[in-house]
């Protein structure tokens, strides 16, 4: 019965199955949970950082009042140290959230949301909670095919997510190839670069590209950027 009253678009979307506790596993396997490491979520086998530890610690004595839900110093701080005003900064609990709050802000119900084949699973269940469609442009040798997303622009496009690298693939996109995209986007798409892997690349130039602003082609994309794109970080693990 509930569910009929349910928003129909959530009947359609699978029920998410995370990976199993430690002690699951090991009891299942007949082995010591101690020896097992678990990759499955990010998880970081050497342990937290023992001043991510006392920050927390630390925070506790904070329990009693209310949190502060706009991050007033982490955010000073992280615009200091990536040289943005604090208001271009917006933090969630993990970047799923975030990718759930530019639902909020741009979808409507039947609007078109484009990304490519194989991309990051949450734009398109973030679309449908939305109840907008998710259009996947076609992605030869698992590249993102960024020509491929502009030819797939409906006059019902509001956002592109563009994941780079991109998770599962790990197809990496160059700031040209993204330069490019951005000179033949239309006004009013917003596009998202989701880099939450992108400390993980080792290829230098990809690296540097998003703090490239001295460089007159990217100053122009940082232009763009500022305008009508969005960068998604994980930063803080
Ligand atoms: C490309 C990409 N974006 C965003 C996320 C979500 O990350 P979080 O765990 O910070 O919500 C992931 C998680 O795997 C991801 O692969």
């Amino acid at each position: 019965m509930i569910w009929k009253l349910a928003n129909p678009q959530l009947r359609d979307l699978a029920v998410y199955e995370p990976g199993k506790p430690i002690e699951e596993t090991a009891s299942k396997l007949g082995v010591h949970p101690d020896s097992i490491i678990k990759l499955a979520s990010n998880e970081n086998p050497l342990g937290a950082s023992p001043k991510a530890i006392d920050a927390m610690r630390a925070a506790l004595e904070n329990a009693p009042l209310y949190p502060d839900g706009g991050s007033f110093y982490l955010r000073e701080a992280l615009a200091t140290r990536l040289g943005f005003a604090p208001e271009n900064i917006i933090l969630g609990n993990g970047s799923n959230e975030v990718i759930e709050f530019l639902g909020h802000a741009f979808l409507h119900r039947g609007d078109d949301v484009i990304t490519s084949e194989y991309a990051f699973i949450a734009y398109k269940l973030i679309a449908t909670l939305f109840g907008a469609c998710t259009i996947e442009a076609r992605s030869p040798d698992y590249q993102q095919d960024l020509e491929a997303m502009l030819d797939a622009i409906t006059p019902k496009t509001r956002v592109i997510f563009i994941a780079n690298p991109n998770n599962p693939t790990g197809a990496l996109t160059s700031q040209g190839k993204i330069d490019k995209f951005m000179s033949r986007l239309p006004e009013n798409i917003i596009v998202v670069f989701d880099e939450a892997y992108f400390e993980r690349s080792r290829r230098s130039e990809h690296r540097r590209s998003p703090h490239l602003f001295e460089n007159p082609r990217t100053r122009r994309s940082a232009d763009w950027l500022r305008h009508r794109a969005l960068r998604l970080n994980r930063r803080a693990r």
